[in-house]
């Protein structure tokens, strides 16, 4: 039976399930085990699932075979290690194992914004539902987690009608996903809330018995976790609502740190002062070099050029100012460079020929190695691109940012980095960075001079240090010893 259920609807009785593999409990498989689908796959066998985790990397699934995580996100090693030892927890590179396996079969894989225009490449999450559903034997239901243009859940389900044998009625249906990294595990074992948008009765009971660890662990842990069971655009919708929003807030104190630049004001007690306001709050609301990583950018500009298909582009077209004022922001640190280092700008910007300059931090946030679209890295290589000897530093992102700045030059110590610098730039938010010694750190450079990229230090103990310091939407403070 098909029962379209409206977001408002209350959660209907869920009846037992049996999953098609026969066992008491779904068995899981998720397909991409990159940031999001190794950190549920884990996770999920640490609540007790029998867990599966595919991809089409050899190298990423022979490195999670043998107990170690791919990327860097706090705690996660160890929950490996103990699930691949209990024998819960396994990885492939076979669709045909994965197929005979698992009963639901979430999609984790990339969507990375397309090279030809602002929309979402579907090119993974197409092969690897045509590469699942052709090798399926029994029933099952396939899950998007992935984030994606709204009508993809429509679009997987006539994939699946197309390549899976007809008579097994494989079902679709979408979960969306809202961990942070650096947070990962958290967000995944105790979630705010859990998203599912479902047409069938049975996928909605087996999608609430793969989650049922979650509600469990809650449980005893005295919480609950609210559940929101809604049909499939609403929960495609959901994600790319979400990360509109908190983009379109950081965007929005960052254009406040613009218009304190110029009127002389304090962007930080600005956002603090407006914080106290529960309608608003405080988080999200940290002025600095923007936004970054390998969510917010895309799925901004996926969602608009999704609405612009639909018809309802004038809908999302503040989302393109939210992305320029966002941009603008990493330039907004090239001239306030060039401002402390006495360089005058000409037509083709500033030339920082002859200038040494530390970069501290390459991950577009603390507590992880990814540096996709990191502003820290982008500012690297405008500042390296203006002439400047351009050094780079950072505790977890060294690698990942070779890779994808090779031209940059990289220090293997924040002491390395800044030995002779002319100027500091402080762009990821790093513990190592908040907490330095500016004392110590000032024995080591040619100047003292630092861009708070982030907001993130205590400008008065680094003026007091004998730093000229600026931050971002922040007046000049320049105490001099
Ligand atoms: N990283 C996050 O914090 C986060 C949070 C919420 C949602 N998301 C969304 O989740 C999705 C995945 O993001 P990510 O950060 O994990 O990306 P990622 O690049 O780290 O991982 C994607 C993985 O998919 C694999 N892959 C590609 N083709 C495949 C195929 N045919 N079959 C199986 N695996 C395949 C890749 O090898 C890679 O390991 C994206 O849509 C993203 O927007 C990410």
């Amino acid at each position: 039976m098909t029962i379209p259920y409206p977001s408002s609807q209350p959660l209907p009785a869920i009846g037992a399930v049996t999953p098609p593999s026969g066992g008491a409990r779904p068995r899981l498989a998720f397909l991409g085990t990159g940031y999001l689908g190794a950190t549920y796959a884990i996770c999920f066998a640490e609540l007790g699932y029998e867990v599966l985790g595919f991809d089409v990397d050899e190298a990423k699934i022979a490195k999670l075979a043998g107990g170690a995580v791919p990327f860097h996100e706090p705690g996660l090693d160890e929950l490996l290690r103990r699930n691949l030892a209990a024998g819960r927890l396994r990885f492939t590179t076979s669709y045909k194992e994965t197929a005979d396996f698992a009963d639901v079969h979430f999609i984790c894989v990339g969507t990375p914004q397309r090279a030809d225009g602002m929309g979402a490449d579907l090119v993974y999450v197409e092969a690897a539902v045509t590469g699942l559903a052709q090798h399926l034997t029994r029933k099952a239901l396939i899950v998007g987690k992935s984030t994606v243009p709204v009508g993809t859940a429509e679009w997987i389900e006539q994939l699946v009608g197309k390549h899976a044998p007809a008579d097994l009625g494989v079902e679709v249906a979408w979960s969306p996903e809202f961990l942070q990294e650096g947070f990962a595990v958290e967000d995944v074992l105790r979630p705010n809330r859990i998203v599912i948008g479902v047409k069938t009765e049975w996928a909605n009971a087996m999608l609430y018995a793969a989650h049922k660890g979650v509600f469990d662990l809650a449980a005893t842990e005295d919480r609950e976790v609210p559940l929101v069971v809604t049909d499939f655009a609403t929960a495609e919708l959901v994600k790319v609502a979400a990360n509109a929003f908190l983009a379109t807030k950081i965007s929005f104190i960052n254009a406040m740190a613009e218009v304190c630049e110029v009127a002389g004001g304090d962007v930080t007690q600005l956002a603090r002062a407006i914080g106290y306001d529960p309608r608003i709050g405080n988080r999200f609301l940290q002025a600095g070099v923007g936004f970054g990583g390998g969510c917010l950018p895309k799925d901004i500009r996926a969602f608009q050029a999704r609405a612009q298909e639909l018809g309802a582009g004038e809908a999302l077209r503040f989302l393109h100012e939210v992305d320029l004022i966002n941009l603008r922001r990493r330039t907004r640190v090239l001239t306030l460079a060039a401002e402390l280092l006495d360089r005058r700008s000409g037509p083709a910007g500033p030339d920082l020929s002859g200038t040494r300059i530390a970069v501290l931090g390459a991950t577009f946030k603390p507590n992880s190695d990814d540096v996709r679209d990191a502003p820290s890295l982008a500012v690297a290589g405008l500042l390296a691109k203006a002439g400047a000897d351009v050094r780079v530093y950072d505790p977890e992102g060294m690698e990942n940012a070779r890779i994808a700045q090779p031209d940059l030059t990289y220090e293997p110590s924040m002491a390395d980095a800044v030995r002779g610098a002319d100027l500091v730039c402080v762009l990821t938010e790093w513990a190592d960075f908040r907490n330095a010694d500016p004392n110590a750190i000032g024995e080591l450079v040619a100047a003292r001079r630092v861009i708070d990229g982030r907001n993130c230090l205590d400008a008065s103990l680094w003026t007091h240090a004998g730093w000229e310091y600026r931050g971002m939407g922040r007046p000049e403070r320049t105490i001099r010893h």
